[in-house]
């Protein structure tokens, strides 16, 4: 699939932005702080209902406005699809091809996109929080009922939690709050590890291409060995849970475990391998994708070219070849080392606004 249009109203420093992306390659140029990474993080909101820097809408809106809009159109092979963003005085509104949306879940995996910046690097150095996080977005991404569960879980854990809180909680309520956090909490630990399954046979064959000699593997790290036992693990850590006032077993303390040959790379890798692992993984990630919706994602690479090198860009360009729509944001002007001899089309973004080269 790919965008063939984003619009943005009011959104950041962007001023009127009309863009019109071509199938390939599209690179974006601009120096620091000219509204690049906030192009990508319109597309990334309008399809997700998430930003990757913030939680907050309000921070999305221009300085001074009450509100901003975002459409895209995309192709898909067999449609068109229009999402819409509306966010004024504190209510957010989507819209799928015209209709109102009211579940979030509704909205995601219409217009699949990957999202790699050199950030991402922490899924591989960071905590469990960042790799939680990852699962979570992806999964939802091609599968909307991992979400509902997902929402289920934590609405539910919160309350079981605010409940830990107080003063000798009530057991026949807390027995309430396990019996609904059970179903919703094994559902989440199943869809994770099939996700991981599936995820690492992509990036173990992705980091193998990259980083020839060397093995990564990619394994779900569950708090629980076994989902089934998820209602009698609640039992059995009641009075701990009591004593800390939190609950400390479930999906929440989950992780994933990555290890590049033989050893933990959150702990062991250089920086090199840990980049290598992360492009690995978003590679994998296109991939499954692609799997999973028939279609390949729209890939947006966020200054991610100036961290690689030009071994890690030409494999990276080379693996995606020409079927994936790419959206690259970079300050470097010299590109034609790690692009190879593709053809791209060129934007030019300056204080917010963005023209076509
Ligand atoms: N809500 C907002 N309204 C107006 N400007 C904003 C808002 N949020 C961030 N900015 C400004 O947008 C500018 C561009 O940010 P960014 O998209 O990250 O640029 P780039 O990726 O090109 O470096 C920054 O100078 C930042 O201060
Ligand atoms: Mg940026």
């Amino acid at each position: 699939m790919w965008l063939t249009q984003l619009t943005c109203r009011r959104f950041r420093c962007l001023d009127e932005i009309d863009f019109t992306p071509g199938p390939g390659l599209n690179i974006i140029h601009g120096d620091n702080a000219q509204g690049k990474t906030s192009l990508l993080e319109a597309f990334l909101y309008v399809c997700t209902a998430r930003s990757h820097r913030t939680l907050h809408e309000r921070e999305l809106v221009s300085h001074g406005d009450d509100g901003f809009s975002i459409t895209a159109v995309a192709q898909r092979s067999d449609r068109e699809v229009t999402l819409e963003a509306h966010y004024w005085q504190r209510a957010k509104r989507f819209k799928i091809n015209g209709v109102a949306q009211t579940r979030i879940s509704d909205i995601l995996g219409r217009i699949n996109t990957v999202f790699f910046s050199p950030e991402d690097v922490g899924l591989i150095k960071g905590s469990a929080t960042q790799r939680r996080r990852f699962l979570d977005m992806e999964i939802s991404q091609i599968n909307p009922r991992y979400l509902v569960a997902l929402q289920q879980y934590r609405q539910i854990l919160k309350q079981r939690n605010s409940l830990l809180k107080q003063h000798r909680p009530d057991p026949t309520m807390l027995d309430v709050w396990d019996a609904q956090l059970v179903p919703s909490g094994e559902t989440v630990m199943r869809e994770r590890d099939a996700f991981v399954r599936a995820l690492s046979v992509r990036a173990t064959e992705a980091y193998a291409r990259i980083a020839a000699d060397e093995e990564l593997a990619l394994a779900y790290a569950p708090d629980l060995e076994d989902p089934a036992s998820f209602a009698a693990t609640l039992e059995q850590a009641r009075e701990t849970d009591i004593r800390r006032k939190q609950t400390t077993r479930g999906p929440h303390r989950d992780d994933i475990s990555i290890v590049i040959a033989g050893k933990p790379a959150r702990i062991f890798g250089s920086q090199g391998q840990q980049k290598s692992a992360a492009l690995a993984l978003k590679l994998a990630e296109i991939e499954l994708i692609h799997d999973q919706a028939g279609e390949y994602p729209i890939l947006m690479l966020d200054e991610v070219l100036a961290e690689l090198d030009a071994h890690r860009a030409q494999h990276l360009f080379e693996s995606l070849a020409d079927k994936v729509q790419c959206l690259v944001t970079t300050t470097e002007r010299e590109l034609t080392e790690k692009i190879g001899g593709r053809p791209y089309r060129r934007y030019q973004m300056t204080r917010g606004r963005l023209e076509a080269q």
